[in-house]
């Protein structure tokens, strides 16, 4: 299975800019799964409620339409950030969507920062979604810091792990490893690069986008200020063997009847 990530900058509030952006990064890319960026085409450091709400969509709307003309070009699975509205709530959530339409949305459970300010704290477990006979979960950004989110999807099957990122913080990629290592899946880290500075916030993100592997390889890895489309093949049945050594297996070593508080 070839998959892989799109590191790029992109332009705050400008969603047709970095649509164009991403499809000329991705002019002749063939792929099964690829990750984009949290927020790839709204930016991420907004300035009011009324921002946020004007550059939300609800499935099907303008992010959707062209991701989905985007994995017809590129034969591929996406997952990708966007902001998500149900009523007057507002989501920092991820789409997966291919050639036929949306597959499913995930909405960020953990919210960093001044997020909290401007969207609803995602309310649905996540869940892991079949895509070329693969078990595929997507998480965002900070969610690395919570082990449970990876865990949960680990525990539901995932043998990949879709990680749309706008990185401020400087340990998720080394995190991410013990993530894939103590789950065994592999993961896909989308981050995004540039700087933001709006209002009184000013953000560097880390780009550093990386894929690691289901035994804590980093397979591929890209730098802190370039923008990239980064491929790479992987075996995904590898991340269905739990085992460690003969004796030890991740998931049936586990004492969960100990863990309760
Ligand atoms: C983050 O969760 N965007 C840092």
């Amino acid at each position: 299975m070839r998959i892989g990530f799109v590191q790029f900058a992109p332009v705050f509030g400008d969603k047709e800019k970095n649509f164009r952006a991403v499809k000329e990064m991705l002019a002749g890319t063939i792929a099964d799964l690829l990750v984009l960026p949290e927020l790839f085409a709204t930016g991420y450091t907004f300035k009011s409620q009324e921002e946020v709400l004007s550059l939300s969509e609800v499935p099907g709307e303008e992010t959707s339409l062209f991701l989905k003309h985007l994995a017809g070009i590129c034969k591929a699975t996406i997952v990708a950030g966007f902001i998500e509205r149900e009523n007057s709530s507002c989501y920092n959530a991820a789409m997966m969507i291919d050639a036929s339409g949306l597959i499913a949305t995930y909405r960020k459970l953990h919210l960093f920062n001044k997020e909290k300010l401007w969207f609803s704290t995602g309310d649905r477990a996540p869940e892991v979604y079949t895509v070329r006979g693969v078990k595929i979960g997507m998480m965002i950004c900070f969610d690395w810091i919570f082990p449970e989110t990876c865990r949960t999807l680990a525990l539901r099957g995932a043998q990949i792990i879709a990680h749309p990122s706008n990185l401020v913080l400087p340990w998720a990629q080394q995190a991410m490893i013990t993530r894939c290592l103590e789950n065994h899946v592999f993961a896909v880290t989308a981050n995004r690069i540039g700087k933001e500075q709006r209002g009184e916030d000013d953000f560097t993100f880390t780009g550093q986008s990386q894929i690691t592997g289901c035994r804590g390889e980093i397979l591929a890895y890209a730098a802190d200020d370039t923008a990239c489309v980064l491929l790479t093949d992987i075996d995904p049945s590898q991340a269905i063997d739990k085992s460690v050594n003969p004796f030890n297996d991740l998931f049936k070593d586990r004492r969960p009847e100990l863990y309760s508080l």
